[in-house]
């Protein structure tokens, strides 16, 4: 039997060359460089067996049923999957895969890349040295705050945040501290972490990174009254997902120096870095905040082997097999 196959952008060789290999795999990629309007998205999922989205893409009951009943997957190329109606997928009988693992080291470094980013103020300092601003060695010149041995906190210390927790530990003698539903006996027997409520947390880190993916109850965790509770000389990391802060709050509490900065990967309109145009705070206007592009996965090896599981996925389902990483 002939499948047919969206895959919703060019994603690395070795995912695309595992789908065009497969005789009976009629594939169709959206290789432009913008995303995939929606409404094309719409007339192209039509009669696909499988697709393989961005977590850009939003997958919801008007998308399961424009591409009618025969879609047996659906396969994320990312970790995260609140771009997914869960429950509709659930009702079409539609396969939801991510790409859990792979990512984890890329992710994790990028945490501590940021976490050195704003401590250090390095990108700050590398602006202010390209303009030449850079007259005489000054004592007070570009200061910043050491880690070594200073306290993180993992708000959800799950695969990514224990990994983060490993590297501070072991590289910087960071003592860790973490907070959620689940109790993590490793983190606690290797790393003599300590789990404690979230307040608490709030109140004694030194550096905050999320890691908690994003649901109701995610949604704002860290907002005004969490960024009171903060440290002033405290830097909140975020790798995860945009909406788990508010960033009106954020910004406000950076732009009054409530903080000492923040590293953000991720933004609540994304790809927009400022949801609200109409106000005087940006972002991007604040030296104490370092920015990415959501590119924390956006290594050679990470995104290789996303590539690599997605299209496995699509391949085992589509074979009547179990996928490899099920989210449903
Ligand atoms: C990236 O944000 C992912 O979820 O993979
Ligand atoms: C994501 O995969 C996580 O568990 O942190």
């Amino acid at each position: 039997m002939a499948y047919k196959i969206l895959v919703t952008r060019t994603i690395p060789e070795v995912g695309l060359h595992l789908l065009s290999k497969k005789k009976n795999y009629e594939l169709d990629i959206w290789d432009e460089k913008e995303p995939i309007p929606r409404s094309v998205l719409l007339k192209r999922v039509r009669g696909c067996h499988a697709i393989l989205t961005l977590l850009s893409d939003k997958i919801d009951e008007e998308l399961l049923y424009a591409a009618g009943p025969q879609l047996k997957i659906v396969a994320n190329y990312a970790v995260g999957y609140d771009n997914i109606d869960l429950q509709a997928a659930r009702a079409h009988n539609v396969i939801i895969t991510n790409t859990p693992e792979v990512l984890n080291q890329a992710v994790a470094e990028q945490t501590i890349a940021l976490m050195f980013a704003v401590s250090k103020r390095i990108v700050e300092a590398d602006a202010f040295t390209r303009a030449q601003q850079y007259k005489s060695w000054q004592p007070d010149l570009m200061l910043g705050i050491e880690l070594g041995g200073k306290t993180l906190g993992i708000i959800g210390a799950g695969r990514i945040g224990s990994m983060v927790a490993h590297i501070a530990h072991q590289g910087l003698g960071m003592h860790i501290l973490y907070s959620g539903h689940a109790k993590n006996e490793a983190l606690e027997n290797e790393l003599n972490a300590k789990r404690v409520t979230q307040t608490q947390l709030l109140k004694k880190s030194d550096v905050v990174s999320l890691h908690v993916p994003l649901l109701p109850e995610t949604r704002h965790l860290i907002s005004t009254k969490e960024l009171a509770i903060m440290k002033p000389t405290a830097i909140l990391i975020n790798t995860a997902r945009g909406p788990v802060v508010d960033e009106k709050a954020l910004l406000k509490a950076l732009d009054k120096k409530q903080l000492f900065g923040a590293g953000l990967d991720v933004y609540e309109c994304e790809p927009a870095i400022d949801c609200d145009t109409t106000d005087h705070l940006e972002l991007r206007a604040l030296k104490n905040v370092v920015l990415t592009p959501h590119s924390a996965s956006a290594t050679h090896e990470a995104r290789t082997e996303m590539a690599r599981i997605a299209a496995s996925n699509i391949i085992a389902v589509l074979s009547n097999k179990k996928p490899l990483t099920p989210v449903v």
